[in-house]
């Protein structure tokens, strides 16, 4: 039996991320992919990573400090991994998770100020080095974002942050883009939903023409 595909789905706040998950579940059911399901989502997809994120999310823990934050993300990660992740893929399932450890850089890199190197060394060891076969980032600027999400509830503990935060998440994101292209797919958010799941959908082909659907 072949390994399953790991995809995962980047973006910032307010890109359109929930509607490309469930436009790219539906295509990858379409074609007889087995998914996990639900959908994985970061920090989350286990019964202990639910608890950490709400933690993470909390207002309760305004001040929290990056370092706990980075690690309470790869606590939650740790558990993904390993006790869905992992045992999916090898089992020839595929995992379509909202979030990945591109977000660490992105977030506690380049938000917080955390060296890619200390991202890097937890990644190797909490994550046991595990990376995407594809990944998605919808790229937004912080104005259209902020723009978007005004109509929502409550912004999270992170939500909150102040948009020079989202400016570093974006140029971190960007620059995981320039040092892994060929892993990347970069999805102009401004499009229209329909154009956005297009363009993914066609990334998507050489995976599962790879496996002959
Ligand atoms: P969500 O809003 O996309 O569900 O993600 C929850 C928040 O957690 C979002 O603000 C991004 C943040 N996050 C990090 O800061 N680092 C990470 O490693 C992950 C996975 C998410």
């Amino acid at each position: 039996m072949s390994r399953g595909r790991l995809i995962t789905l980047e973006g910032g706040e307010g890109a359109g991320k929930s509607t490309l998950l469930a436009g790219l579940h539906a295509h990858l059911e379409a074609h007889g992919v087995a998914l996990v399901l639900p959908l994985p989502r970061e920090p989350g997809g286990t019964d202990l990573g639910e608890a950490v994120r709400a933690m993470l999310l909390d207002h309760a823990f305004r001040g929290m400090s990056p370092e706990a934050e980075l690690l309470l993300m790869f606590a939650a990660r740790a558990e993904l991994v390993r006790k869905v992740i992992v045992p999916a893929l090898a089992a020839g399932r595929w995992v379509l998770c909202d979030r990945f450890t591109d977000a660490s850089y992105a977030y506690q890199g380049g938000g917080r100020g955390q060296p890619a190197a200390r991202i890097r060394e937890l990644e190797r060891w909490a994550a046991l080095d595990l990376q995407p076969d594809l990944t998605f980032l919808l790229d937004l600027s912080v104005e259209e974002g902020r723009a978007r999400r005004s109509g929502r509830g409550d912004a999270d503990r992170i939500e909150s942050e102040e948009d020079a935060f989202f400016e570093r998440v974006r140029a971190a994101y960007r620059a995981r883009v320039a040092e892994e292209p060929q892993r990347f797919r970069v999805l102009d958010a401004r499009a229209p939903a329909a154009a956005v799941l297009d363009a993914a959908c066609a990334a998507l082909r050489p995976l599962l023409e790879d496996r002959g659907a």
